[in-house]
């Protein structure tokens, strides 16, 4: 007999997807990312091995963060963290924008790009842009040698290892992790962030591989259920605030990307000019509305009864044992309590799911939607 080997099947160690895989990678993809540039005793965050020193990040006056994609929403996470914590005024381009633009940049700019293959062609023109006009130029890539790794002045690599489905997944939450490091290395630098706090993050951040890994377990089978529930809709919304607005829109882009679904990540305070409008019951809402946001916390409510009251179904996706949610939603999805500005990476997780598992549903093709490219090398 021959032994039928399929070698594809076999690097998807058993997932019937690489998107699948990939997700469920993220507890060693963050674990990875934070390896020896942590000390929990201390809180200390060492960036060494990017040759990153306080000299870099010395008398700076503005930073810009460009990228594409999934890497532009985790630079719109970061612009939250970097202007709480590190205190400098912080501007979040597209890359495609960013190169087209008169951008106000000398040397007392950082520019950070974000990529995770490290060759998205306007996200590398930008670089080049800010070199030429003398900013400081930082990457955040994944890819080990890649063009915009070879070109910035320092490169802090995800080390969230190989990512083969297009829709891009742990790259993301690595990516959020980075930003994370870099808010505790500026936050310190700057005396924004006290070492009390500091340690508490620093704290979490060792703990949030297997948080993580436990929402991945507790969420999944919860999410395959509920898109047996919704996948036959057309549009979705998605609304979130403050530093849980980009992970709305990359949820919405999840959506998008795989499922061939109409989605809109908005922030839920635009709700009112304009979604609104689209409210009613074949529009669902998944709304992202932890216990954490304080103040956001109320007002996602608000909006939330805003759409229940106009028959708009919500999936929210909220702090475990949150009765008062759960009540207000169509459907309730917990999760495990942690600081805002951990957040991000623990709501994306159940996104990512709730995509694939629509997209699974829909039968399309996770790994390689229609029209779409791992990497743009191409305008
Ligand atoms: C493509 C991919 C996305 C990715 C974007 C930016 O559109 O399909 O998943 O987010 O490019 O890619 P980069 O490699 O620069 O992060």
């Amino acid at each position: 007999h021959e032994i039928a080997w399929d070698a594809s099947q076999a690097e998807k160690a058993g997932f019937p997807h690489f998107m699948l895989k990939e997700i469920y990678e993220q507890p060693e993809a963050i674990r990875d990312t934070l390896r020896g540039r942590l000390n929990p005793e201390t809180g200390e965050v060492d960036l060494s091995d990017a040759e990153l020193s306080p000299e870099f990040f010395e008398g700076l006056e503005r930073i810009f963060i460009v990228a594409c994609g999934t890497s532009y929403h985790a630079g719109l996470v970061g612009k939250y963290l970097f202007e709480k914590w590190a205190g400098i005024p912080v501007e979040v381009d597209l890359a495609s924008e960013f190169r087209y633009r008169d951008v106000l940049i000398n040397d007392r700019t950082l520019a950070i790009f974000i990529s995770q293959s490290g060759e998205t062609a306007d996200t590398l023109a930008g670089l080049r842009l800010a070199k030429e006009l003398s900013a400081r130029v930082l990457a955040i890539c994944n890819v080990l040698g890649s063009t915009i790794a070879r070109e910035a002045h320092r490169v802090i690599y995800t080390h969230a290892g190989p990512e083969i489905g297009v829709a891009s997944t742990k790259a993301f939450t690595s990516q959020l992790t980075i930003f994370l490091l870099l808010t505790l290395y500026m936050g310190r630098l700057t005396g924004r962030l006290t070492l009390e706090r500091a340690m508490e993050l620093s704290g979490e951040l060792v703990e949030l591989p297997e948080k993580v890994n436990l929402v991945i377990k507790a969420v999944h089978p919860v999410l395959k259920e509920l898109s047996e529930k919704y996948f036959r809709q057309e549009d979705f919304l998605y609304l979130g605030r403050n530093i849980l607005y980009p992970v709305a829109l990359e949820g919405a882009l999840k959506l998008k990307e795989i499922s061939y679904i109409h989605a809109e990540g908005y922030a839920a305070g635009e709700m009112k000019h304009g979604p609104i409008a689209l409210i009613e019951e074949n529009v669902p809402t998944v709304a992202l509305a932890p216990k954490e946001g304080g103040i956001t916390y109320e007002k996602m409510l608000s909006n939330i009864e805003e759409v229940r009251s106009r028959r708009g179904p919500v999936i929210g996706f909220g702090t475990e044992g949150d009765a008062h949610l759960a009540n207000l939603v169509t459907d309730f999805v917990g999760l495990p309590e942690v600081s805002w500005e951990v957040s991000p990476i623990l709501y994306t997780v159940p996104l990512q799911l709730l995509a694939y598992e629509i997209a699974v549903k829909r039968g399309c093709d996770v790994d390689q939607p229609r029209n779409l490219a791992k990497s743009v090398t191409v305008e």
